[in-house]
């Protein structure tokens, strides 16, 4: 199986490094971050078919500024520089870069001098999302400015005849209003990419490296949470080595309803690994029982699973590989960018695999975005549902119930959960929400039912819209909605008597109460 075609990204240190991968791929051409310092004769030997240089916060000036090996640009493939990257171009091509007299950030009107090439299909003017100290004042020798703005006589530039091209705004951000196309035409345009890769490649191409890398005989072993990443893995490596994937699944009792009963049914049915699902519900509960303090709370949780996960992967006998759900985003913001084995602790579930003495690692997934794990997902034949499940955290709901965690206060999370993801799901709301949830607060509040005085506890609804979970703010739920999920919930969940709409940022707040 050939490998796709693809462009590579050397990463200054850009907030939007990612986002232009992304936007590589979601034109459907493969793209790969390497750092900025990998020398032209490793970029060559991944045989690009093109390189996009990443902004940067650094100034091309500075002693100490990230210099990219300048045989880049002899490899004989197109080059776009974006922002710090064709500051950097022109700096290294025999330009003149200095501190612009005006810094420019936000959205800028930008004066395309021509319409084609990079530039093609573009209007003459158009707005550009600008962030920059530093600008190209005159282009290196061979190249031609071919936009400006009002402060900015070179806002981009080419050099046709060797495929360089640099542009001082963002064409991956969504306030560059024409920013799609710009790339566009630099990948298929210039780079003259086929736009061919799809998950449906990327799976055959996937499996066959699992099965190279395991062999006729080998073993592996994935620590199923029944989350997106690893149950997208466990199905990957199942259609690659069928049984000779053991999956242990650790429940603790914590999901959400419904949760356990499908990770069991679909890795027992659909893809039928060796499945081990350890209850271990009631050891969670009684050890989390008096137990108060969110931080301790979590550490119980975190320290129990592995306990279970120990006890479980002891009783198996030696298997040969250990497999993890790591993605894209965890190895680009380790810095790693590369294939070098990268463990993070929140995805190893606490060095997990070295403590159980693995020394090889499998990770099917490292290069992929989220949207593109779900996309595989889709393509391997999971269920809808599971594939597009919300973030989950990994305590689950004992960090939506304040306080002590008993079994009856995390039943009234599920149940009241359920009626709101139901209710979500039936406004049509749920691919429009990032998150959203029920919270089960320490306060009682009385109230009457029948003529009965009850002296019940008070549920929260939080629902929140992010891009990336660092921030957020409160999702704007229709009236009629939230009526309805609290009427079913004070109506169907026994023991709640009151409910309640978290209606806060984050920042102050955080998106889980605990
Ligand atoms: P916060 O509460 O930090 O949540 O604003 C941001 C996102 O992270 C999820 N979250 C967790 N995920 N383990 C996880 O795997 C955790 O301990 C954890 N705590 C929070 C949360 O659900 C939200 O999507």
């Amino acid at each position: 199986m050939p490998d796709p075609q693809k462009i590579i990204i050397l990463d200054f240190g850009g907030q939007y490094t990612q986002l232009i991968a992304r936007r590589v791929r979601e034109n459907r051409v493969y793209s790969e971050v390497v750092p900025w310092s990998l020398p032209a004769v490793e970029i060559k030997k991944r045989q690009p078919v093109g390189v996009i240089l990443s902004g940067g916060p650094s100034g091309v000036c500075d002693p100490d500024a990230p210099k990219c090996d300048p045989a880049i640009y002899d490899l004989g493939v197109p080059v776009l520089g974006i922002c710090y990257g064709m500051q950097l171009t022109a700096h290294l091509l025999g330009g003149r870069v200095e501190r612009a007299a005006e810094r420019e950030y936000g959205r800028v009107a930008v004066r395309m001098k021509e319409s084609a090439g990079l530039l093609d299909g573009m209007k003459p003017h158009s707005a550009c999302w600008m962030s920059h100290t530093w600008q190209v004042c005159q282009c290196p020798p061979g190249f031609r400015p071919i936009a400006e703005t009002e402060n900015c006589p070179v806002a981009a530039m080419a050099d046709v005849e060797k495929q360089i091209y640099g542009v001082q705004f963002h064409p991956e951000v969504t306030h560059t209003e024409e920013g799609k196309r710009l790339l566009h035409n630099f990948l298929f345009g210039i780079c003259h990419c086929a736009g061919d890769w799809t998950m449906d490649a990327y799976a055959e191409t996937a499996i066959a490296q699992i099965r190279e890398t395991v062999g006729e005989t080998g073993t592996v072993l994935l620590a199923l949470s029944g989350g997106v990443d690893s149950s997208v893995a466990a199905a990957l490596i199942y259609r690659a080595i069928g049984n000779r994937l053991t999956c242990v699944f650790v429940d603790h009792g914590l999901l959400r309803k419904g949760e356990s009963e499908q990770v069991c049914h679909v890795f027992s049915h659909l893809f039928p690994v060796r499945f081990i699902r350890a209850d271990a519900a009631d050891k969670f509960f009684a050890d989390l029982k008096g137990v108060t303090e969110p931080e301790q709370k979590r550490h119980i949780i975190g320290r129990d699973f592995i306990e279970v996960f120990r006890e479980e992967a002891r009783k198996l006998g030696r298997l040969d590989y250990f497999a993890q759900g790591t993605i894209y985003p965890d190895v680009i913001e380790s810095g790693q960018g590369t294939n070098a084995a990268v463990i993070k602790s929140h995805h190893n579930v606490g060095g997990l695999p070295k403590e159980l003495g693995f020394t090889q690692l499998i990770e099917p997934l490292r290069m992929l975005f989220k949207d593109e794990v779900r996309a595989l997902g889709e393509a391997l034949g999971l269920p809808h549902d599971l594939v597009w499940r919300q973030p989950f955290p990994g305590p689950g709901i004992a960090i939506r119930v304040l306080g002590e965690v008993t079994p009856e206060k995390a039943r009234i999370v599920r149940e009241s959960d359920a009626i709101f993801r139901e209710e979500v799901a039936k406004a049509g709301l749920d691919q429009t929400i990032s998150q959203y949830f029920t919270v089960l607060t320490n306060a009682h509040t009385v109230g009457v039912m029948g003529d009965e005085r009850t002296y019940d506890y008070v549920i929260a609804l939080r629902a929140v819209t992010t891009d990336d979970f660092m921030t957020a703010d409160w999702a704007r739920l229709p009236y009629d909605l939230i009526a309805t999920v609290s009427a079913r919930i004070v109506n169907e969940v026994p023991h709640a008597s009151r409910v309640v709409l978290d209606v806060t940022t984050k920042p102050p707040a955080s998106v889980e109460w605990e």
